[in-house]
């Protein structure tokens, strides 16, 4: 995405969430897939190592925002062209991505990379099949773009026509600032 925006050469903010908390399942995936030259602890804060990844796009406002999703706000008032989610497996965090994110999706413009779209699949447990029921349900507001990358869980929505998403749960706690 930085490159993308680096490319581009326009003024896109990019806006990370993500709790930046080592799992021990992390640490060995972060060891194999740098062939043993990334070593982090269970627990530790990744944040520095991925800012430090990130250097090369210094010139790309990267915004990071750290912490549980379920307490994600959008601070802006721009629309957002790209939206990629690889978190909000369930129906707590999705809706709550829905009611803060969605409101600034673009219809006929707006990218969605869900990349746990099919992770049911891998799953028996019934739970996990709220975003892709969430989202068949509605056929008239997304369309399919790519409807399954590499026999993965990911798919590519477009957000063709405006949907109302409602407020999010705490909205009124968000108005009191
Ligand atoms: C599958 S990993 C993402 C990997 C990333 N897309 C990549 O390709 O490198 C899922 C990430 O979501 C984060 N995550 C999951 N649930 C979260 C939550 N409730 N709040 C904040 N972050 C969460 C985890 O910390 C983890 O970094």
């Amino acid at each position: 995405m930085a490159l993308g925006v680096l490319e581009s050469n326009k003024q896109i903010s990019i806006h990370c969430y993500d709790n930046w908390r080592a799992t021990k399942v992390e640490t060995q995936k972060a060891h194999e897939k740098s062939n043993g030259a990334l070593n982090i602890e269970a627990g530790q804060d990744t944040l520095p190592i991925v800012k430090r990844y990130l250097e090369p796009f210094s010139a790309v406002p990267i915004h990071f925002h750290k912490g549980n999703i379920i307490n994600a706000r959008w601070p802006e008032q721009q629309q957002i062209g790209l939206y990629i989610d690889d978190a909000a497996k369930k129906a707590h965090t999705f809706r709550h991505m829905l009611h803060t994110f969605g409101p600034h999706w673009v219809p006929g413009e707006t990218i969605l990379v869900l990349m746990d779209y099919w992770y049911f699949q891998k799953k028996d447990d019934a739970s996990f099949r709220f975003q892709h029921d969430w989202i068949t349900q509605r056929p008239e507001h997304f369309s399919y773009v790519e409807e399954r990358i590499e026999g993965g869980s990911t798919a590519i929505l477009k957000y063709t026509q405006v949907y109302d998403f409602g407020k999010p749960k705490n909205w009124i706690r968000r108005l009191l600032g």
